[in-house]
């Protein structure tokens, strides 16, 4: 079996690479990522010497480059990670999701149609539902949701989910679509909020919390997720959308205080500044399909899961400070002075 990982230097395409190079030991992986900003080449060295591995630097917008990867490694099955991911860098700039995320999904998909595949799984997002009251718990995002986007980075997601299924529908394509709610765990960006607060308390620096900080959020550890999309690969799923999330709730300054009590750190670091244009409220996932379908379930307790993480931060401080030190600090001080 063949499998082309689009993105798979990102946060969870790693996670996923690694998670599939140890259950799946028969298994060719190909990561075929275009080592954006948020690209890491560090991030996959420990699995660079495995016969097992190819890494491949492309562009899913690429057609002559997806066209090579096709011709070179026959791929069984795409899973695509690839995209632009953060919420806040799509409302300073919205085109390159829309190019990144809807037509490069358009780009693989016209490569599967071309060479045949067995399946193309799109890894999507909760945001694509929009969010929900905070007054009223009773309220899950299922698969029957309305797709209800707030952000372009939201709608771009979207978008790809249903050119996907017109993909299935009119050409047949074999595919499935994972809506996954927000993760958290090692190699993730310190753009977004978990590995921001441990690395600004690290360095005794102000905590920026959007608004009042109580927004709500469904967290997952990655290796759940990444699991959960191994199981879609492996079941029936032609034609499928799935939603992943382990009904772990929190709001944001929960968060935040949890890692200052952790790290030692005081919570006079955290700051309120200005919120984010457009916030969603809050995120929450009803798994009951993926459950019931495939007997996935979420295996990591939040407390034990960001426990984990903060230590994996604290002990590989040369991977992050390596990220910190070059352009992020243009990004932060244009995101976070005077906001
Ligand atoms: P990330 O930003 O950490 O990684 C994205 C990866 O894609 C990077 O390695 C980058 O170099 C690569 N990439 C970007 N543009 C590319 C292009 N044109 N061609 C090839 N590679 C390109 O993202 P992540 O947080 O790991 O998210 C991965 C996927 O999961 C995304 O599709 C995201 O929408 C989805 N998702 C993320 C979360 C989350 O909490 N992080 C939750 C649900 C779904
Ligand atoms: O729900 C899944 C989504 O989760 C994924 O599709 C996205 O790719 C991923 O980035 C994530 O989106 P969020 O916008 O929820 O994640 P982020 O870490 O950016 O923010 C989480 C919450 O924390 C959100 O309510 C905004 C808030 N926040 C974020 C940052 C970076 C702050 O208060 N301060 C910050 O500095």
């Amino acid at each position: 079996m063949n499998i082309v990982v689009t993105g798979g230097a990102g946060f969870i395409g790693s996670n996923f690479i690694f998670h599939m190079l140890k259950t799946h030991k028969d298994y060719r992986i190909i990561c075929f990522d275009k080592l954006t900003y948020a690209g890491n080449l560090s991030t996959l060295s420990k699995v660079m010497e495995n016969p097992q591995f190819a890494f491949i630097r492309g562009d899913i917008c690429d057609r002559k480059a997806v066209d090579e990867l096709f011709q070179k490694e026959h791929p069984d099955i795409i899973v695509n990670f690839a995209a632009e991911s953060h919420v806040d860098r799509s409302i300073e700039q919205p085109d390159i999701f829309l190019q990144t995320n809807v037509m490069g999904t358009v780009v693989l998909m016209d490569a599967c149609r071309k060479y045949g595949i067995t399946r193309y799984h799109q890894v999507s997002t909760d945001e694509v539902y929009g969010d929900l009251p905070l007054d009223r718990p009773d309220m899950l995002f299922t698969e029957q949701t309305p797709l209800h986007t707030s952000s372009p980075y939201s709608a771009s997601k979207a978008s790809a989910d249903l050119m996907v299924m017109a993909y299935h529908r009119t050409y047949g394509l074999p595919v499935s679509i994972s809506r996954c709610s927000n993760n958290y765990g090692p190699y993730h960006f310190p753009e977004k909020l978990i590995p921001l607060m441990i690395v600004n308390a690290l360095h005794d620096k102000p905590l920026p919390v959007y608004g009042e900080g109580l927004n709500v959020r469904d967290w997952l550890y990655v290796e759940d997720h990444c699991k959960a999309i191994d199981m879609i690969l492996h079941g029936q799923c032609n034609g499928e959308v799935y939603n992943i999330g382990g009904h772990n709730e929190m709001k944001n300054i929960d968060i935040v205080k949890l890692i200052c009590k952790h790290l030692g750190k005081s919570e006079d670091l955290i700051t309120y500044v200005t919120d984010r244009k457009g916030h969603d409220l809050r995120y929450a996932i009803d798994p009951s399909k993926i459950t019931r379908d495939l007997g996935w379930c979420p295996e990591t307790k939040f407390e034990d899961g960001i426990k984990k993480t903060i230590q994996w931060y604290l002990e590989h401080q040369e991977w992050w400070r390596d990220i910190i030190s070059g352009e992020y600090q243009n990004y932060y001080k244009k995101m976070y002075e005077n906001r």
